[in-house]
């Protein structure tokens, strides 16, 4: 899956219409500045399809139910779109290779194999991509999807992940969910036959849920004995049909003892939590999602699709036309950017910090300039603080959160907030 669950927001970044031709954007992301990135980080490529049969009540991702039937989808016009949209792009990734690829959503598993093919034919028509190149799709677990899981294989897609979030008939109607618990069985011995490797979303501290309900969602899914899981607590995102209709939700102490349960139950299992959200098998680690949290780049088109690529000079944050028609329309113009911004220098530790401590294993120390440009001064006094209240350990080359700091994230990445200006 490709969502981080906001543990405390960033400032917003002054956003920048881009007005100016591609040279001139080139150019200014070029020329020299204060900070030194001495080697650019591993490039990915996020694909965002806007589309869901149905809206769910708690989503705020940028998903649009679709309007009639399947068939008046314009995945064709899209996909068109989106090889615009990355053709306008490739000046400013220029020589990079691609590490992984996300096609994510919304639900892009309602799109035909065939214009799945299409695009990644195109892509690999214009960019690079490393060998063995992790290829992920969303997909939801309707029988109508499942059906195509196969042929989404044979499209060049090598990473299937599964929104099933809970396997009981009651939880899931609550949530809005167009699928049942059978279908989503059926869902995963079907990806299980075509992939390699998969991962199934679970969500817990669903409204009403009891322990042991949740207890047995993770029975239910390990049982499958999935290479990854993805296990979030459900947010109340603003904007969504839940912040105006709020479900009651466990209490914290007992979300808190289903985290337990689910981190007990995982590990006895044989998957190691490598994120905060995260588990896995030896060997499938979800390497797109790595990337973000090591503070790569990524490239993002599609509708409202976030990308974030680094300069020798300057990170640059990039966001897509959020509306889907006008995405396309812009996308067809040649201008599919709603904004870009260059990063402030002194949001960046911030930025670094909230991606890399979400890791249990942390990050060697050189990393912190080699993918902000900012010397490690920059965050000495925070790094020492973290230390002094036993939130971090950390030797000459390495730094992770302690246990302590695991569990208590938010308090850690605190101490990284930019100073409020003068
Ligand atoms: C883009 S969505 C999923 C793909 C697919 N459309 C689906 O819903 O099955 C990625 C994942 O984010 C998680 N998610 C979405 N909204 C959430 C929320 N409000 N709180 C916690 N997790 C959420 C769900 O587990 C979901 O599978
Ligand atoms: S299917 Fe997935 S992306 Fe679509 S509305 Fe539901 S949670 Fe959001």
């Amino acid at each position: 899956m490709n969502v981080l669950p906001p543990v405390i927001l960033a400032k917003p970044q002054a956003a920048v219409p881009p007005a100016a031709s591609v040279a001139e954007r080139l150019a200014a992301f070029m020329r020299p500045g204060s900070l030194t990135l001495a080697a650019l980080p591993p490039l990915s490529l996020y694909v965002h399809v806007p589309w869901c049969l149905k809206k769910c009540p708690y989503c705020d991702f940028n998903s649009h139910a679709i309007r009639g039937t399947l068939d008046d989808l314009p995945q064709r016009r899209y996909v068109d779109a989106l090889i615009a949209d990355l053709e306008a792009a490739l000046p400013f990734v220029w020589g990079r290779r691609v590490h992984t690829i996300f096609i994510g959503g919304g639900t892009p598993s309602l799109f035909a194999p065939a214009e799945i093919e299409r695009l990644l034919a195109a892509i690999r028509a214009r960019l690079p991509l490393e060998p063995g190149c992790e290829i992920t799709l969303e997909a939801n677990p309707g029988t109508f999807e499942r059906e195509r899981f196969h042929a989404f294989r044979a499209a060049g897609v090598t990473r299937l992940s599964i929104g099933v979030q809970s396997f009981d008939d009651a939880r899931l109607g609550a949530l809005g969910r167009v699928h049942d618990a059978t279908q989503a069985r059926a869902a995963i011995t079907e990806a299980r036959d075509a992939f390699e490797t998969f991962n199934i979303d679970l969500m817990y501290a669903l409204p009403g849920q009891t322990l042991a309900e949740c207890e047995a969602d993770l029975g239910a899914a390990l049982a499958f004995e999935p290479p990854h899981l993805s296990v979030y607590q459900l947010t109340i995102e603003p904007n969504t049909l839940f912040a105006k209709y709020p479900p009651k939700l466990p209490e914290d102490d007992l979300a808190s003892t289903m985290l337990d349960r689910i981190a007990e139950m995982t590990a006895s299992a044989g998957l190691d939590r490598y994120e905060v959200s995260a588990y896995a098998r030896d060997g499938h680690r979800a390497h797109h999602n790595l990337n973000y949290w090591e503070f790569g780049d990524y490239l993002g088109i599609g509708a409202g699709a976030h990308g974030k690529l680094s300069f020798p000079h300057r990170v640059v944050r990039q966001v897509r036309l959020r509306d889907p028609a006008a995405y396309m329309a812009g996308a067809e113009a040649g201008a599919a950017l709603a904004s870009e911004s260059e990063v402030a220098r002194a949001e960046l530790p911030l930025e670094f910090m909230l991606n890399a401590l979400r890791l249990r294993a942390g990050f060697e120390i050189a990393r912190f300039s080699e993918r902000t440009g900012l010397p490690l001064s920059a965050v000495a006094r925070p790094l020492d603080e973290a230390e002094r209240r036993g939130l971090i350990v950390r030797d000459l080359h390495h730094l992770r959160p302690s246990e302590r700091g695991f569990d208590f994230l938010n308090d850690l990445l605190e101490l990284f907030l930019p100073a409020p200006p003068t």
